[in-house]
Formats: structure tokens, C-alpha cells, sequence
């Protein structure tokens, strides 16, 4: 039996994005990015976004009934079919809200060192037209400014600043590491090396979710 409702969980950098975009294509999940979501609210200058905005640049979290209030409705959306969050919950209120709407399988805690996250996301380059991530350590030569899959332009991301990731990773150890504690007391917790090349992440996640 596949499990359909999943949690990533994990601080910046881990690799929840890239294994999502995976996993969603072979088990035809819905993707639920808050992150994703956010910044395209950002992109569009809505009340949403404009709020956010700053909160994002600088690392902060955005406030929980926000992020709230905009997930539910598309989380309950895809109940049905399946759905993969990646970066909700991501302090124990929204956890705590979560379990009000939506029962979860399983939740996936992809750990990484903080001075490879600073590493992964200081290299860290997105696509504007299709999402796809790249890193300049290992799948994208010095000078490449274009999407290899769809030729969109690469950028880097406003929260991808040193001091901004820095930040980051410490509200994730304040406020969402305790979430871990959170779903093991659930039983529902399964823990991932991210440190391992992605094509082995990747494998070993289908297999927890496949078994
Ligand atoms: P969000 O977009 O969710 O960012 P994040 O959680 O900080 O995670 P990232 O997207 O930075 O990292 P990732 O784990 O997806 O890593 P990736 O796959 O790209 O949130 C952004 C902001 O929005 C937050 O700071 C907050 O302000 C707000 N927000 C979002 N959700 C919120 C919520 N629920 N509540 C409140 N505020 C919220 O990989 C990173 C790099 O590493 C890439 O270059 C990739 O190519 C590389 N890489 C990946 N895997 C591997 C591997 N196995 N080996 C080597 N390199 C790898």
C-alpha cells in the first residue's frame, strides 16, 4: 500500500524541494509548498504576499494563521488523491492545526548539518519558468544563467543571502526541530541522511512510502 499523506520535514537546504518535484511525478501527489506558494503571492504583490515579504527576506516566519488559513483548503483539496507538504508544519500550532483537518501517514525528517546548509543554499539556483533546482557544486557549470530543462533564467533566491540562511536555520532549530519530537510521539516519524547524494534520498524515501 503507497502512504498518500506525507510531510516533509527538514531545516533549509535538506533537499525537501528537489526530493518533492520527485516524488509527486512518480507517485502522482499533490505538491503543497508554503514556500512555493508565498513567493508566487510575493510575485503577484497580493495583501498576502506584501505581508510576507519582508518577514521572508529576512528569514523570519510568516505568522501562523496566515499560513494556516492559506493551506487548509487546498490541503483538504487533495485529501483524496494525495498530497505531499514541504514546509508546513513548521512550528507545533500548525502541527497542532493540521491534525484538526487532516489525518498524515507519515512524516519524512530529512537531517542535514548546519554548515552544509549553508553551503547547499549559498550555491542554490532556481528556474523562473519551471522551479527546477540546481546547485552550483554539482549540476550547474560557473557562468550558466538558463534552465537546462525549459531554458527559463536561473536566479538566486532573496533568502539565499549568508546572513539570511544563517538566520533560517536557527527559528528552524527554535521552532520547527520540536516538531520532530512532535511525530515521533506519534509514531509516524522516519528519518532520512540528506547528506547522502539525492538519487539515494530519493530511493529510500519511494521505499518507506511503497512498503
Ligand atoms: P521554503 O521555501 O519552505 O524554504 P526552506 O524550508 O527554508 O527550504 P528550502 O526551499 O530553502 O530548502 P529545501 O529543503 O527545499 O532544499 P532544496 O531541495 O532546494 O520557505 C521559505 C520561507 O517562506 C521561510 O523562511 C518562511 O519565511 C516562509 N514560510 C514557508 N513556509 C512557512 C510556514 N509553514 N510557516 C511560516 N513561514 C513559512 O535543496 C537545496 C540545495 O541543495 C539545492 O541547490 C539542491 O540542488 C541541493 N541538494 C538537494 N539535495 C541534495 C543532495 N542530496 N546532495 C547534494 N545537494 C543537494
Amino acid at each position: 500500500m503507497t502512504l498518500t499523506r506525507v510531510v516533509l520535514l527538514g531545516p533549509p537546504g535538506a533537499g525537501k524541494g528537489t526530493q518533492a518535484k520527485q516524488i509527486i511525478d512518480k507517485l502522482c501527489l499533490v505538491h503543497l509548498s508554503t514556500g512555493d506558494i508565498l513567493r508566487d503571492e510575493v510575485s503577484r504583490e497580493t495583501e498576502l504576499g506584501m505581508t510576507a515579504k519582508g518577514v521572508m527576506d529576512r528569514g523570519e516566519l510568516v505568522p501562523d494563521r496566515l499560513i494556516i488559513d492559506m493551506i487548509r483548503g487546498r490541503i483538504e483539496e487533495a485529501a483524496e488523491s494525495g498530497f505531499l507538504l514541504d514546509g508546513f508544519p513548521r512550528t507545533t500550532a500548525q502541527a497542532e492545526a493540521l491534525s484538526e483537518f487532516a489525518t498524515i501517514d507519515v512524516v519524512l525528517n530529512i537531517t542535514l548539518p548546519r554548515e552544509e546548509v549553508i553551503r547547499r543554499l549559498t550555491g542554490r539556483r532556481v528556474c523562473r519558468g519551471c522551479g527546477k533546482i540546481y546547485n552550483l557544486t554539482f549540476n550547474l557549470a560557473e557562468g550558466e544563467t538558463t534552465c537546462a530543462a525549459c531554458g527559463g533564467e536561473l536566479y538566486q533566491r532573496n533568502d539565499d543571502e549568508m546572513e539570511v540562511i544563517a538566520n533560517r536555520y536557527d527559528v528552524y532549530e527554535k521552532s520547527t526541530a520540536p516538531l520532530i519530537e512532535f511525530y515521533e510521539e506519534l509514531g509516524i516519524l522516519r528519518a532520512l541522511d540528506g547528506s547522502l547524494g539525492s538519487e539515494r534520498v530519493f530511493s529510500e524515501i519511494i521505499d518507506i512510502l511503497t512498503a
